[in-house]
Formats: structure tokens, sequence, C-alpha cells
């Protein structure tokens, strides 16, 4: 009898067992941050991709910088300098991109608007400021040309007397940088480079391009 109301009890145990993996594997995945609050919901049979990690750690980043409006340089640096805010791509929502990338979702471009952002951001923190520069009388971009006024990025490429050949934009600001800054020429593809760029362009939102005009 004894022997009995163990199997029962083992048997009931082995079922609820099974019931709870099986449900824990229909369940969504919960991931949380390291602040051990803020969560988001991963569908465990999507392919695990390192765009689908990206996702889920800018989904994370988003919420927690929400939340945490004095750690957000960015949020930091738009108060000080006003920066021109990219394209709002919504229309795009729901098309496909071809078979790698499948449909876009609200999330994507929410996703490539803050990424785009966030650069022209980083640009503006080096135009601003003569360390970041490497300048070595404390000047700054900002300085002579506020908010990026008189940059004229929808002239390039166009020649350029003082550089003797046809100018990249890049190229000017490297001019720049070595001329009134007195700062330290950057690598065509550096990021500190590429974010100035992006910034500088940013600021020119609207102005219809003119290559060579002067
Ligand atoms: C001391 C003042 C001063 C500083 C500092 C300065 N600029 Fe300039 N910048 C000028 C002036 C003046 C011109 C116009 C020169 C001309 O007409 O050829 C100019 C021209 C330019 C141009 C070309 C504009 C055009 O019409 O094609 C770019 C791009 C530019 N600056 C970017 C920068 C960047 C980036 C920095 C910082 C790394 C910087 N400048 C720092 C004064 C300054």
């Amino acid at each position: 009898m004894k022997r009995h109301r163990i199997l029962f009890a083992l048997a009931a145990l082995l079922l609820a067992g099974g019931w709870y993996v099986k449900a824990e594997a229909d369940d969504p995945l919960v991931v949380q941050l390291c602040d051990g609050k803020t969560t988001t919901t991963v569908d465990k049979s999507a392919p695990k991709t390192k765009e689908s990690g990206q996702k889920i750690a800018a989904d994370l980043m988003a919420q927690w910088q929400r939340a945490h409006p004095e750690a957000n340089w960015i949020a930091t640096e738009r108060e000080k300098h006003s920066i021109v805010e990219p394209a709002d791509n919504k229309n795009v929502i729901g098309r496909t991109q071809g078979q790698s990338y499948g449909q876009v979702t609200e999330r994507d471009v929410l996703n490539w608007q803050r990424e785009t952002l966030a650069m022209a951001v980083h640009g503006s923190t080096v135009f601003h400021s003569g360390d970041e520069l490497g300048s070595q009388i404390a000047v700054s971009c900002d300085m002579c040309h506020p908010d990026a006024a008189n940059t004229h990025a929808e002239t390039y490429p166009k020649f350029q007397p003082q550089l003797g050949r046809v100018a990249l934009l890049r190229d000017m600001i490297n001019w720049c940088i070595e001329h009134p800054v007195r700062g330290v020429k950057l690598e065509p593809d550096s990021p500190k480079m590429r974010a100035l760029e992006a910034y500088i362009m940013a600021q020119r939102k609207g102005t219809a391009m003119n290559y060579g005009a002067r």
C-alpha cells in the first residue's frame, strides 16, 4: 500500500514537471538588464543573429535611458546645442527590404533614427571641444561656426584653392583642424572624423545639394 502511494506521488511529480517544462518552452523569454529591473521579451523560436542581439540590447538601453535622463549624454548634448533631427522613416514600416532583413518594424525605424542621431550628436561634442580636436590653443569649431553655420556641406566636393585640389568635406574639416584649431589631423575613417562629418551634414538638412558651388 505504502509503495503504491510513493509510486503515485512520483508519477504525479514527473507529470507536473513535464508540464512545467513544456509551459516554459511556450513562454516568451524575458531578458533582464544588469539593473535587475528593466526587461524585454524575446521570441524564443526566432533565429539568433547579431542583429537580433543588437535589437535586444538597444531596446533595454532605450528603456534604461528613458528612466535615467541624467545618464544620457545624447540628451545632455542636445540640451546644450541644437542638433537637427534625422528623417523620420515611419513610412517604411511594414515594407520588406529583401530576403535577409524581412519586414521593417517600428523598432527598426526607431533604432535607425536613434543611431543616426547619436552619430550627429557625437560629432557635435567633438565640434564644440578643443580637447576632443586636440587643439593646442583651446580653439573649437563652434567659436567661428555656431551650430555649424557657414560650413556649407552641400557645396562639396569643390575646388579649394588653399588645398590646391578638389576637396571632400572631410578634407576641409582636416584643413580647419590643422589651421585655425591647431589640432591633430584625423584619419578619414576615424570615428571622430565620421562623427564630425555627420554633424556638419545634419545641420544643413533641407539645403539643396550643389556640389562645386562657391
Ligand atoms: C577662427 C575661426 C574658425 C575656426 C576655429 C574654424 N573655422 Fe572653419 N572657417 C572659418 C572661416 C572664416 C571660413 C571661410 C573660409 C573661406 O571663405 O575660404 C571657414 C571655412 C570652413 C569650411 C568651408 C566652408 C565652405 O564654404 O566651403 C568648413 C567645412 C569649415 N570651415 C569647417 C570647420 C571645422 C570643422 C572647424 C573645426 C575643426 C572649423 N571650421 C574651425 C573660420 C573658422
